[in-house]
């Protein structure tokens, strides 16, 4: 039976290549995004375009918070797995627009949990968020430790979505899988983030605003391996207790994290990518944001118990790709602002 995976978020940056591996593999895919114009939307345009190219997918633009287009959606479908990827993302939006993160990071995360109950798909994975950790917790971040003290709304958010979870694998058995994405980047990526907004204006001649100093530290996860990490962890339905280290949980409930499990400082990342472009950058200090935390870092073990594999592309390398996938792009698409 080759019952279709439904992939919310399907247009925006990880699902674009999570849609893309499927198709590769022969699967059948349903695409969901809402096309939120939250950055550049010729860019998440573009990719639903190459996605529509491919065999086996399908798009529905919904929004994941509409109670009776999902319910129709997962009805009709029926699907064999769910990666639910669809969010508001970033910490930074989240100051600015609370209300608008917590009805999609929430609201809409509970109205997709119904609907899986409803129609039993077996298993949900979805996507949390490194930020679970807060400024505190030590490093590195173990999903045994506490991730109670959430210092941006979009964390609490992704809090809020693995203790729902939970409370559905609880109630009524529906086997879910939380991942905590740790600065997930690469070529079609989100103009929003760092390494994205740092490569464009070293690319454009335009200075790079350096929040702090440049010492803050980040876990930096390749696009692909994070797919990898996806599509292994799907087949992988949790059924009984976990262990402590791996989220441990009564019931069918996982969190992993999915880093490199390395750290590089901001000022590092603008040296590879000077290197890469040819470049300096003139750097603009601005104080560093209050929900950004200081130091992100992931402990992959109990994921590399789980699938036999981590996430492993250097930086370096993962940036070797992103660089000339950026050229090229803005060859053909100028930068919004520029067009
Ligand atoms: N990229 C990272 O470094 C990173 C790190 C941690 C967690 N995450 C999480 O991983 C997931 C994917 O992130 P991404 O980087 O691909 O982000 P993205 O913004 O590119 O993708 C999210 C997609 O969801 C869609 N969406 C937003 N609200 C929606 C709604 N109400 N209904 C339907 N679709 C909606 C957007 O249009 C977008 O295409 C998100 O849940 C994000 O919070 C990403």
């Amino acid at each position: 039976m080759n019952r279709p995976w439904l992939v919310t978020g399907g247009a925006g940056f990880i699902g674009y290549h999570l849609c893309r591996r499927l198709s590769a593999e022969g699967r059948s895919v349903i695409a969901v995004d809402n096309l939120e114009p939250t950055y550049e939307p010729a860019l998440k345009r573009r990719r639903l375009e190459l996605l529509l190219e491919l065999p086996g997918v399908a798009f529905h633009e919904l929004d994941i918070t509409d109670e009776a287009g999902m319910a129709a959606l997962f009805q009709q479908a029926r699907p064999g797995s769910v990666v639910h990827l669809a969010a508001r993302a970033g910490v930074r939006g989240s100051h600015l627009d609370p209300m608008g993160y917590v009805r999609t990071n929430v609201v809409g995360f509970t109205v997709l949990l119904e609907q899986a109950r409803r129609v039993e798909v077996p298993h949900v994975v979805y996507a949390s968020s490194s930020s679970v950790y807060g400024d505190n917790a030590p490093v590195p971040f173990s999903v045994s430790d506490p991730a109670d003290h959430p210092i941006s709304v979009y964390a609490a958010t992704k809090r809020a979505d693995e203790l729902i979870a939970h409370s559905y694998a609880h109630a009524y058995g529906l086997a879910t899988t939380g991942l905590r994405f740790f600065t997930v980047y690469g070529p079609w990526g989100r103009p929003d983030m760092a390494y994205f907004a740092f490569a464009d204006a070293i690319l454009h001649g335009r200075p790079v605003t350096v929040y702090g100093d440049g010492s803050a530290l980040r876990d930096f996860t390749y696009v692909d391996d994070a797919v990898d990490a996806i599509t292994a962890l799907v087949p992988r339905t949790p059924r009984s207790a976990g262990r402590p280290e791996d989220g441990d949980a009564s019931v069918p409930w996982r969190i992993y994290n999915i880093g490199h499990g390395s750290q590089a400082s901001v000022a590092e990342l603008l040296d590879h990518l000077e290197s890469r472009l040819g470049r300096r950058a003139e750097r603009v200090s601005e104080p560093v944001h209050p929900g950004d935390v200081a130091s992100t870092h992931a402990d992959v073990e109990p994921l590399r118990r789980a699938i036999g594999d981590v996430p492993e592309t250097p930086l370096a390398e993962g940036l070797d790709r992103f660089v000339p996938w950026l050229q090229g792009y803005r060859e053909r698409h100028a930068e919004p602002h520029l067009a």
